[in-house]
């Protein structure tokens, strides 16, 4: 095993630890900026380590149509190739198909899908998206997963669920190095506890270094989707890292950690930065309002970021729409404000 997690603080059922990975030693709970391209669109990687970012995600399915990861893998890696020192976790591409291609199309063998390249038919199996995770190298890979929407009823569900169990054990066989990186497993089974509590059996009889909870944040009630984290979190190793796929907005963050989840990554920050949104503790502040004309307010006064402390709201309300620098200035603060969020932990813990 390539990762050491280490319980140092409880409070109920949350925890602070400390993750110990081949490139970086991190801190949970923690959040992971999604970086699409091999980057975190309009930051730099010193930039992400200025605001405190200990691992970023990365998608296998786009990195392996762009640049290729027989490509990355021959300029030396992913850190390398994107300078990035720190931690790297990739996601195994299925779910990414199903969301972004509506083509896709799920059989036992693996995710069929047109190429976005070429219109050809593709197929990603587990054993290919474990190998395409092997070239890339990042720390954490995670498992090819038959995903399904949460608002889905029926057999399907079911299926999804067998299917993920069915594949773990050839991704497990695929993985060339579990030295080196760590394979983590994703429980599935929509909204029912049985089906739950049936996969995080199975997958945590294959004893690896980490779960995830998967299928979540997909337009499902908050009711729904705390039963399902709570039910997951209890039943999952205690000594073993538990991620929260595709969550989530600040709050329900810090509700699935006070659950006992210790790692989360979500696309909002960035993307609702691209559209003129800053967080605030209050909410959220619109920056292309014309409230924001003439505000020479920082958007956060609380805020200590490099772009509270040098630029007013009125400045990034004149950039937004017309040059990327607005979005970028947003990106900085919205991702400053979610990694905030964390290092308040060990004062409530
Ligand atoms: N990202 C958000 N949810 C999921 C999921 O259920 N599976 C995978 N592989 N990625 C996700
Ligand atoms: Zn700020």
């Amino acid at each position: 095993m390539a990762l050491r997690f280490e319980v140092l603080a409880r409070f109920n059922r949350a925890r602070a630890a400390r993750m110990t990975l081949p490139h970086f030693v991190c801190e949970t709970p923690l959040f992971m900026p999604v970086g699409t391209q091999g980057t975190i669109k309009g930051l730099t990687t010193s930039q992400l380590e200025e605001i405190g970012c200990q691992i970023i995600l990365g998608n296998t399915y786009h990195l392996a149509l762009r640049p290729t990861s027989e490509l990355i893998d021959e300029l030396g890696g992913l850190h390398k190739f994107m300078n990035w020192s720190r931690a790297l976790l990739t996601d195994s591409g299925g779910f990414q198909m199903v969301s972004l291609l509506h083509l896709a199309d799920i059989t036992e063998n693996g995710v069929t899908f047109q190429s976005p390249v070429d219109g050809n038919p593709m197929l990603l199996t587990p054993e290919e998206s474990i190998q395409i995770q092997n070239r890339i190298g990042a720390d954490i890979i995670m498992a090819l997963d038959d995903v399904v929407k949460t608002t889905t009823t029926g057999p399907r569900i079911e299926e999804a669920m067998y299917r993920t169990i069915r594949w773990i054990d050839r991704c497990i066989a695929a993985h060339q190095r579990p030295g080196e990186q760590n394979l983590f497993a994703i429980v599935q089974g929509g909204l029912d506890p049985v089906l739950r509590d049936i996969c995080v059996k199975a997958l945590t009889e294959r004893n690896l270094p980490g779960y995830a909870i998967g299928g979540l944040a997909g337009g499902e009630d908050k009711d729904s989707f705390w039963r399902v984290v709570a039910q997951c979190t209890a039943a999952l190793p205690e000594d073993k890292p538990r991620y929260v796929m595709g969550v989530g907005y600040p709050l329900d963050i810090v509700v699935c950690s006070a659950l006992g989840a210790d790692m989360y990554d979500c696309v909002y920050p960035t993307r609702t930065a691209r559209f003129g949104t800053a967080l605030v503790p209050e909410g959220v502040l619109k920056l292309k309002h014309k409230a924001m004309a003439e505000d020479i307010r920082p958007i956060d006064p609380t805020c200590a970021c490099m772009v509270c402390r040098t630029y007013s709201r009125a400045y990034i309300h004149a950039l937004v729409t017309k040059d990327a620098m607005g979005s970028q200035l947003l990106s900085y603060h919205n991702l400053y404000y979610m990694l905030q969020v964390y290092s308040e932990k060990i004062k409530f813990l």
